[in-house]
């Protein structure tokens, strides 16, 4: 029923307008932007989704729903943040969400991507496997409810080495900076 692709320029301005829809103005007050600002998504892990409705004047194909994934440093493991996820209101409640994540999830996984985490529902969530971050184990950039903040391992074992605060990766050259000096 859906058909989800990876996202291409030219796909940016139905994004914006599927995430204003999905989010409000609010979502730029997040505590999650925190960590996008400045930060770009991992081009093969951000995705569209595709459906053909029928209309009268016939078949016609429209994006109904889009996934990004963050490169973040979760209390010192190097992982993802998931999201933001949205899909249209007509669509929802027909697996458009949980395939996205699916997808992104499996190929995070052989890009080698060790641990990812989200803020959000956990009965949600918990449909792919995340869990909650327990009370006090890591930190965000600002205020976020505790409950809502959901972790989910690729790689069995990394959520156990990582404590402290999530945050953007270092900048590339500061990041080969710090390597060479700990060498
Ligand atoms: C959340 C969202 C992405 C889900 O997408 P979707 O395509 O409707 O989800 P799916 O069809 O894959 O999954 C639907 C299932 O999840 C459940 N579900 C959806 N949102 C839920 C939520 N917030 N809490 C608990 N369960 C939820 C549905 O009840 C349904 O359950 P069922 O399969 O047992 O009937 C979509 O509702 C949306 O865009 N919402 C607005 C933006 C948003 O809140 N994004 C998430 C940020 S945390």
């Amino acid at each position: 029923m859906f058909e989800i692709e990876q996202e291409r320029p030219e796909h940016a301005a139905a994004i914006e307008a599927l995430l204003d829809l999905s989010f409000g103005p609010g979502r730029y007050a997040k505590t999650a932007q925190r960590l996008r600002e400045g930060n770009t998504a991992v081009p093969e892990l951000c995705y569209v989704a595709f459906a053909n409705e029928v209309t009268d004047h016939g078949v016609e194909r429209r994006m109904v729903g889009a996934l990004s994934f963050w490169p973040i440093v979760i209390g010192g493991v190097d992982g993802l943040m998931l999201g933001p996820l949205a899909v249209e209101p007509q669509l929802r409640g027909k697996g458009c969400g949980i395939n996205l994540m699916r997808r992104g999830l499996a190929d995070a996984k052989a890009l080698g991507y060790r641990l990812v985490i989200l803020v959000g529902d956990e009965p949600y969530y918990v449909k792919v496997g995340f869990g909650p971050v327990p009370p006090g184990r890591l930190t965000m950039p600002g205020p976020v409810d505790p409950n809502r903040l959901l972790y989910r391992e690729l790689d069995l074992g990394a959520f156990g080495h990582a404590h402290g605060p999530i945050t953007k990766p270092l900048p590339k050259r500061a990041a080969e900076e710090a390597k060479a000096e700990s060498a």
